[in-house]
């Protein structure tokens, strides 16, 4: 297991009491295992790695080669958990300077056309290809700039050229992106049935882009397999994930409104966005959910670290932690030290990070009584990576239901799009 929870900064009369929880957290596990609780039909993901077949991965890296080798910059067009899984695995991986031959740029997540002309600035003077997805096939934002995208490959490739640069990743059968996927004959990969669109990295939607940025998806897998081993357990002493899930919701129900995210890499910022797609979506309904923030230490410890130390007593922090990075960097000698940093040179900024994410856990937790839970790793590896979002999906699941939620659907979503939809004229709103 390459991930550790901690509860050392949390208060010992904040910790939850394993003794009078073990019975539900069992019923609970049940429940999920069985699929018999609320949106039980979208817990497709919980044993999905080992479902997906051999011959599926290789077809996915079959395209994404023949991508890497024809092109240089991919598109990736959908919004929600259709976008943020991939782009948060691909950048905490490959960093966000990325040297890969392959850019990877996104487009779909925002209807502002300053952000799209943007996009189609960048694009059209390169040899670009496009992975489309959405598993409704009808989401607006997606649409409309797979429309853009799909006449300017037509236009710079020809229609049977356009073919070969664009990939879709939809439902099966259903909806407006499958029938033109199939009419235009693209090559498509499917998002299955019983997996709504957070918990969906682990498919071709985070799956295919994820390997067009050369990051190794079997790795990933991997990960992803030894995070349904090792947060199987109905045991709530054997199980991290729901030990991390029974803690926020026992500091929910102490009076915490507020769980902040934090970590102290900035290429993690978008592994924080997952986290507050997956949280935030699925538990923020009938008035009773912690709200999911999110931070990057030691970055926003000069603007929303006063608001921790003092502000309103309203929030508990999730700290994670990677042990060992993957690069570093010592602190130079100068021999004329006017900035004062000598007593660090030789130093590595590891060693400065870490010192500051501990003085930090005690500042917040002790001095400014804000719980804080630690999330640890060895290391960030593609395989880490999987295990990690496979024990947040694991807890997610586990949260909703302990506090009586159904965390698969997404009802408040719809309110806005009804309303623009009347406003644009759309035909039958
Ligand atoms: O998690 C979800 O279900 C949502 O965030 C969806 O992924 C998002 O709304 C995009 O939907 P679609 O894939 O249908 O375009």
């Amino acid at each position: 297991m390459s991930i550790k929870v901690g509860f050392d900064y949390v208060k010992p009369e904040d910790r939850y009491t394993p003794t009078i929880w073990k019975e539900r957290i069992r019923e609970i596990n049940k429940i999920i295992v069985d699929k018999t609780g609320a949106g039980g039909d979208f817990l497709g993901w919980l044993d999905y790695p080992e479902r997906l077949s051999k011959d599926e991965v290789e077809r996915i890296i079959k395209k994404a080669n023949f991508f890497r080798e024809n092109y240089e910059v991919l598109v990736v067009c959908g919004i929600g958990g259709s976008y943020l899984g991939p782009r948060a695995v691909i950048e905490a991986i490959n960093g966000l300077y990325s040297r890969d031959k392959m850019k990877i740029v996104y487009l779909g997540n925002t209807l502002d056309p300053n952000y799209t002309s943007e996009v189609i600035d960048f694009i059209k003077d390169k040899k670009f290809c496009v992975c489309v997805i959405s598993k409704s096939g009808t989401t607006t934002e997606t649409s409309i700039s797979f429309r853009i995208l799909r006449e300017m490959a037509e236009a710079k490739y020809g229609k049977d050229g356009a073919k070969d640069a664009i990939v879709a990743v939809t439902d099966k059968e259903k909806g407006a992106l499958r029938q033109l996927s199939d009419t235009e004959g693209y090559e498509s990969f499917e998002l299955p049935d019983d997996i709504g669109g957070r918990f969906s990295v682990m498919s071709p939607v985070g799956l295919f882009p994820i390997a067009c940025a050369g990051i190794d998806i079997k790795e990933f897998i991997k990960g992803l397999k030894d995070g349904m081993k090792n947060y199987s357990s109905e045991n709530i002493d054997e199980n991290e994930a729901y030990k991390y899930a029974l803690q926020r919701h026992s500091l929910y129900l102490r009076g915490c409104k507020v769980e902040m995210v934090g970590t102290y890499e900035p290429r993690l910022e978008c592994v924080n966005g997952w986290l507050k797609q997956l949280f935030d979506e699925s538990e923020g309904k009938e008035g009773k959910s912690l709200l999911v923030t999110s931070c990057v230490f030691t970055t926003d410890l000069h603007s929303l670290g006063q608001f921790i130390q003092e502000g309103s007593k309203i929030l508990f922090e999730t700290i994670t932690y990677i042990d060992e990075p993957n690069n570093d960097v010592v602190i130079p000698y100068d021999k004329d030290n006017l900035d004062n940093l000598n007593y660090i040179s030789g130093k590595k900024l590891s060693y400065v990070n870490r010192k500051a994410y501990e003085g930090t856990l005690q500042a917040h937790a002790n001095v400014g009584n804000v719980p804080n839970i630690t999330i640890t790793l060895d290391k960030l590896t593609p395989r880490t990576l999987g295990e990690l979002l496979y024990f947040y999906m694991k807890a997610c699941a586990m949260s909703a239901y302990l506090n009586g939620l159904n965390p698969f659907n997404q009802p408040g979503v719809e309110v806005y799009k009804k309303n623009m939809f009347h406003l644009l004229g759309k035909p039958g709103y």
